[in-house]
């Protein structure tokens, strides 16, 4: 997605990298900023260092294929390292309660992403400071069933939501996640409780997964133009 330098990307991806060691299961996020992460494995790959990774979107899959890095799913293994994914907006007020939340999706590979991110024994985040905001406030991806668009987005205006059917690019139509679903983009304005909204888009029938990352994230790697600052939650 937009914003923030390659080279800030570049650093984050790079530090989250550093943090994998010999013989992990691996969550292998989507997006600008991690693609820099799988490039930094691929290269620890070559020199030696065994690990697995699981891929949370096609994307994420054809690079590590390109740069070398081994695969597993998640079903073949018993466990989640570390997992390493991006965002569209993190939460870097100490003093919310929503510390550390986060907003995904703008790849629409977030319900992969969630999925392999809460299987983690840790779950790193690589952002640059574009993505940092006091409060939430960028539209929520919800992905849902193809059938349900229409009564999820009634649902999703029920809760004053503007909800938008995103619509794919260089194709007549909407965008299709890798699972097939449907994405809607929903505008709630800022986000004063994350946690409570989470449950209440959880709730609705057809969904099949939200943007929203609640509790999720263990950590955020900041990359900036002269180093990476790191937040813990
Ligand atoms: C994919 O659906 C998203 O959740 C991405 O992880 C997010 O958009 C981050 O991408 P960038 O690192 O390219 O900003």
């Amino acid at each position: 997605t937009a914003g923030g330098s390659d080279e800030a990307k570049r650093r984050a991806g790079e530090r989250a990298a550093a943090a994998v060691e010999d013989g992990f299961v691996v969550g292998l996020g989507t997006g600008s900023t991690t693609a820099h992460a799988i490039r930094a494995i691929g290269r620890a790959v070559d020199d030696g260092l065994e690990i697995r990774g699981i891929p949370t979107s096609f994307q994420s899959r054809q690079l590590a294929l390109e740069v070398g890095v081994p695969l597993t799913d998640l079903d073949a293994v018993d466990g989640v390292d570390l997992a390493i994914d991006g965002a569209d907006q993190v939460v870097d007020d100490r003093d919310a309660a929503a510390f550390g939340a986060l907003i995904k999706g703008g790849g629409a590979a977030h319900a992969r992403e969630k999925l392999v991110d809460t299987a983690a024994d840790r779950f790193v985040v690589v952002a640059d400071p574009s993505k940092l905001t006091d409060r939430l406030e960028r539209s929520v991806p919800v992905a849902v069933l193809p059938d349900a668009h229409s009564v999820v987005a009634d649902r999703i205006r029920a809760l004053d939501g503007e909800p938008t059917l995103r619509d794919a690019e260089r194709k007549d139509g909407p965008v299709v996640t890798d699972n097939g679903n449907l994405v809607l983009d929903c505008a709630f304005g800022r986000i004063d409780d994350p946690d409570e909204l989470a449950t209440r888009l959880s709730g609705i029938p057809g969904v099949v997964e939200h943007g929203l990352f609640v509790g999720v994230a263990d950590a955020t790697y900041i990359g900036t133009d002269d180093g990476v600052e790191v937040r813990r939650y």
